[in-house]
């Protein structure tokens, strides 16, 4: 196949993103995709998509309404690239997958576990790559801390620090309700995390024990002054621990509702020194590497083919290099860098610490990956009638 043509389902604001990563792209003369089809519930949406990528393509995409007329229309399509909310991503994923597409899909990989493995399954049953949009882990800083590590720079990983509090009352769409997002930040923001806890560790979460809090039940159009409340129905606090192969203890917290002053920090510890998200490499014998320093000796280190690999024509777009990759696996035949099994280990610390804040235990992410503990998703799949 000489390009993967695509259908964009889903035209909001991270597909505007997709549409930049594949101008990119495509401006660098990296033409492996070429987008064919736009498709939104919102036609106008899925119109300003296909004008937007007609100006790099000089080509315009064929906009519909629906999935349904989008697969009925006879248009020769290799693959779809998802981006709906978390409640559409397995009603577009799986009959894409029937239908012969092969898929990448915004991350979470579904809005529960058993919506994964309904796209997991279909997948393997129409022997169609599943790539899961995990771009923060393809960002030159976290290429470097990756290399960082596996370099031994920091010894044996030991503790990860991962924290970010602060106040955001502000009305978020269906961001805001369990059935449509499937939780809050926690999973929305929080997959890119636990992605990247594995993709650094290098190994599995074991077990989790967390404690979620909704301290604010509403969401304001003015946050200030509390003014124009609608009521909801997700976390807005979590804190957890999360034991990784190896004994390596990961305190994960964030909150929305901590008002005042805003706390960040996010620093990996090891036997030998520590890699901070704000500071760079620090040694245990008081050496030193600035975040900048760091993504330059890790780019020194790449070889052409690492390079292109990992910067695909140059480009430094995280998007970009992820549907570069998605391409690739279509084109070669290959598993992309996070398939759906990737997607659902990640998802399914998201749903451990949902599952473990709802029944007040610690537990194994073996039980919250059979489903054993479910009683946080069970109300959702219920709704989406997945049980
Ligand atoms: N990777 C990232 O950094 C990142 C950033 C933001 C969002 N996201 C993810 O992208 C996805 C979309 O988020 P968003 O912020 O773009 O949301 P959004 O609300 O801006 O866009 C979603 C779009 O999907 C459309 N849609 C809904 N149901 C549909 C259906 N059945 N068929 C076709 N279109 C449908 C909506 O009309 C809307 O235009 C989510 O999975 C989200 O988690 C990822």
């Amino acid at each position: 196949m000489e390009r993967v043509k695509l259908a964009l389902i889903g035209c909001g604001g991270i597909a505007g993103a997709h549409v930049r990563a594949l101008e990119d792209l495509w401006n660098r003369g990296v033409r492996d995709l070429e987008v064919v089809a736009t498709c939104d519930v919102v036609l106008e949406r899925a119109k300003d998509r296909a004008r937007e990528v007609k100006k790099f393509q000089k080509k315009q995409p064929r906009a519909f309404a629906s999935l349904e007329d989008l697969l009925g229309s006879g248009l020769e399509l290799d693959a779809a690239d998802i981006c709906s909310l978390h409640s559409e991503h397995h009603t577009l994923a799986v009959p894409c997958l029937q239908a012969g597409l092969h898929v990448h899909l915004e991350k979470p990989l579904a809005i529960t576990l058993r919506a994964g493995q309904r796209i997991m399954g279909a997948a393997v049953a129409a022997q169609r790559v599943l790539a899961v949009g995990e771009n923060y882990r393809r960002s030159p800083y976290e290429r470097a801390v990756h290399w960082a590590i596996r370099q031994g720079r920091i010894g044996r990983p030991r503790l990860f620090f991962w924290q970010d509090a602060g106040e955001a009352l502000g009305k978020w769409g269906w961001r805001n309700f369990k059935h449509a997002a499937g939780g809050g930040w926690i999973l929305d923001g929080g997959v890119h995390f636990t992605d990247l806890f594995r993709y650094h560790l290098n190994g599995e979460a074991r077990e989790v024990y967390a404690l979620t809090r909704q301290f604010e039940p509403y969401r304001y159009d003015e946050p200030k002054l509390r003014q124009g409340a609608y009521r909801v129905d997700v976390e807005d606090a979590a804190s957890a621990l999360i034991q990784f192969d190896d004994e390596v203890v990961v305190q994960w917290t964030w909150a929305s509702s901590a008002p005042g002053k805003a706390f960040n920090k996010r620093v990996l510890y090891g036997s030998e020194g520590c890699l901070d998200w704000e500071s760079g490499w620090t040694g245990r014998d008081g050496s030193h590497l600035g975040r900048d320093e760091l993504v330059a000796a890790f780019m020194e280190s790449l070889g052409k083919d690492e390079q292109d690999r990992l910067f695909p024509g140059g480009s430094h777009d995280a998007i970009a290099v992820e549907l570069k990759d998605f391409a690739d696996a279509v084109r070669l035949g290959r598993v992309p860098e996070v398939d759906g099994e990737g997607g659902f280990k990640a998802q399914a610390i998201c749903m451990a610490i949902f599952e473990s804040g709802w029944c007040g235990r610690p537990l194994s992410l073996r039980e919250v990956e059979r489903g054993e503990a479910s009683g946080y998703q069970d109300p959702i799949d219920r709704a989406l009638g997945l049980i």
